[in-house]
């Protein structure tokens, strides 16, 4: 049930600290300060390279932990829609791993990737939420999210405990490659387990999120900037915008930006620019000005040291605490989501159940 919450997507939002602790607890050990290896049965140091494909939030989930593969543990990862790479035909060598995210374990492109993958006889991973999914079956391994069952058709928590087991997956292929020694892997574990603190910390922000909504409920363009990590935001944030408040919405690499997007930018069409204070910062805030110089308005959401560097007029800037670059993606991932929730509260629309949508892709 919903409980108090006005709809699932609402309190599926609000269940995350909660979730995110189980899934973590399932991949990592707090007290001694280390990925739990039984929970990763399958050894990074022989796997040359990761083919790993997904659709809708799910690849977005893949792409961020791209960026956690390659940065910590030294490990290449191709990643591809699932409904391109099960056509694309990509040579794929047996010391690959095959990598598949996905909430409901059902959906036809990314099985029919799985599939592909296994007759090439690679070994098959799956990020998985429901546990009997035809998927999480045809898998050598199951990475399940411990997101608990979730209704609303625009994934929420599912996203964030994908995050969760990406990045505990990142840290453990980290460690099994050598490329971290035991008092960095101490330290990732140590920021992973703050998690929890940190959304608990996002959710206060809520009533921010609701005034700056309904400004959003008012325009019919929304672009959504990011770098690194806060690319793939970006491009999710759009996703959930547009998914249920019907309002149309683009995310971009930041520095895409000056190469064809930015002639759309005026004073009626918000920006919404992810800018945690790490080492993309300044780069995007140069971006930020020549959205500032066009008349732009700005929404950014950064953190205490961002607010202080970035001397730009924005329309909202929403703070969130300083924390671990690890971890800010999945941070970050809730005031997005507030936002979509309550612009499409401001828009009347059916939030748990939008139009010409459903929860599970089950066809091509
Ligand atoms: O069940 P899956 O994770 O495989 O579903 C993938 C997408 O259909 C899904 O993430 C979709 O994009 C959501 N509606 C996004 O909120």
């Amino acid at each position: 049930s919903k409980g108090n919450h006005r709809h699932f997507m609402e309190k599926e939002i609000h269940e995350q600290p909660e979730v995110i602790s189980h899934t973590l607890a399932n991949y990592l050990d707090f007290a001694k300060g280390t990925v739990r290896t039984d929970a990763t049965p399958l050894d990074f140091s022989k796997v040359d390279r990761i083919a790993a494909s997904a659709c809708g939030t799910a690849f977005y989930a893949g792409l961020i932990g791209k960026y956690w593969f390659e940065r910590i543990a030294r490990l290449p990862v191709d990643i591809d829609v699932a409904s391109e790479f099960r056509y694309r035909e990509m040579p794929l060598s047996k010391d690959s791993l095959a990598l598949f995210v996905s909430q409901s374990g059902e959906t036809a492109d990314t099985l029919a990737s799985l599939r592909y993958c296994k007759q090439q006889g690679l070994k098959i991973g799956t990020i998985v939420n429901v546990r009997e999914s035809t998927m999480a079956r045809e898998s050598n391994t199951v990475f399940p999210t411990l997101a608990g069952p979730e209704v609303g058709v625009a994934s929420t928590k599912a996203f964030t405990c994908q995050l969760a087991v990406l990045a505990s997956l990142a840290v453990a292929a980290a460690k099994m490659r050598g490329t971290i020694d035991e008092q960095e892997e101490r330290q990732l574990v140590r920021e992973l387990s703050e998690i929890p603190r940190y959304a608990n910390h996002a959710l206060r922000l809520e009533e921010q999120m609701e005034t700056i909504s309904r400004d959003l409920s008012q325009v019919k363009h929304v672009l959504y900037l990011g770098r690194g990590t806060s690319y793939p935001l970006a491009l999710e944030g759009a996703l959930k915008l547009k998914e249920i408040s019907y309002i149309h919405a683009e995310g971009y690499a930041a520095g895409e930006l000056k190469h064809g997007p930015i002639a759309l930018i005026d004073e009626s069409m918000p920006v919404i620019v992810i800018a945690p204070y790490d080492h993309w910062f300044e780069k995007t805030v140069s971006n930020m000005q020549e959205v500032a110089a066009r008349g732009g308005k700005i929404i950014l959401i950064t953190d205490e040291k961002g607010a202080a560097a970035s001397t730009l007029n924005t329309m909202h800037t929403i703070v969130l605490p300083d924390m671990p670059e690890i971890i800010a993606p999945i941070i970050y991932a809730l005031p997005i989501q507030m936002l979509a929730y309550h612009t499409a509260v401001f828009m009347g629309t059916d939030v748990d159940q939008p139009r010409n949508l459903a929860k599970s892709v089950t066809v091509e």
